[in-house]
């Protein structure tokens, strides 16, 4: 059995200890799938006001995270584990955008994976060139530190571990997993406030189910992310109801 293991180093765990304690994330935890151990980066400061950030050499504006607590954050981590190895990640706006593909390769990852969050402006440039094996984004805005983001790559790694979904929460064939998104989703009542659910769901045809459910995948994607079916594996019968609904929607 594989379980997902993060050391996530922080300036502030508080904000990372609630998510990791509710629902999915908290049941793969008691489960033993996923293992998230969350240190404070301030236990590693050496002077007695536990000083994490300093200004920056050069003369701006706003604080740079100083080295040495880091440094001796990871030592201790490294020293906790010994023999094994460490995947380390620096969340950061100047990494490279998360996405499904490196929710996969992180989810099958073998090393304990530690999840450097910044915080303040910057992190002192040393860190990244001795410490750090990439940069992750989750996205391109700025975030007030990198807790939210490691939060991001934690979930979305570890629900592809397998058994931490149950049989009904996997049985849906998630957005992404094929390239395309998700089709819509229907349940009681079968006409709510005027709206039905399309007759195709009720019918228990369950070759014409599979049919509509891939044309609306199809559509959805074709309306909200048409970018993704350059990439997306398509057969000639996708492309061939992808065409239906560019005329259906007047995109050509
Ligand atoms: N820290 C600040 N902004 C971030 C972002 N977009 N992704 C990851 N870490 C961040």
């Amino acid at each position: 059995m594989t379980k997902l293991r993060f050391d996530v180093l922080t300036l502030f765990p508080g904000i990372l200890a609630g998510p990791l304690s509710e629902s999915i994330l908290k049941r793969a935890r008691e489960k033993d799938l996923l293992d998230v151990r969350l240190w404070n980066i301030r236990d590693f400061t050496a002077d007695k006001h536990r000083t994490a950030d300093d200004s920056p050499y050069g003369g701006e504006a706003g604080m740079v995270m100083k080295p040495e607590p880091v440094f001796a954050a990871v030592d201790a981590v490294k020293a906790e584990h010994p023999g094994e190895g460490f995947l380390t990640i620096l969340l950061s706006p100047q990494g490279r955008v998360f996405d499904h593909p490196a929710a996969e390769r992180l989810s099958r990852e073998r090393r304990r994976i530690i999840l450097l969050c910044g915080h303040y402006e910057a992190i002192d440039e040393r860190v990244k060139e001795t410490l750090v094996d990439e940069e992750l984004s989750i996205g391109d805005y700025v975030l007030t530190g990198g807790e939210l983001a490691a939060l991001v790559v934690i979930d979305a790694a570890a629900r592809l571990v397998s058994g931490v979904l149950g049989d009904e929460e996997s049985a849906y064939r998630d957005s992404f997993g094929d390239g395309l998104l998700d089709h819509p989703h229907y349940t009681r009542p079968a006409e709510f406030r005027g709206r039905k659910v399309p007759e195709v769901l009720l019918s228990g045809n369950h070759d014409a189910i599979m049919r509509w459910r891939r044309k609306e995948s199809l559509r959805a994607t074709l309306l909200k992310r048409p970018d993704l079916l350059r990439t997306a594996e398509l057969t000639k019968e996708d492309l061939r109801v992808l065409d239906e609904l560019k005329k259906e929607h007047n995109l050509h």
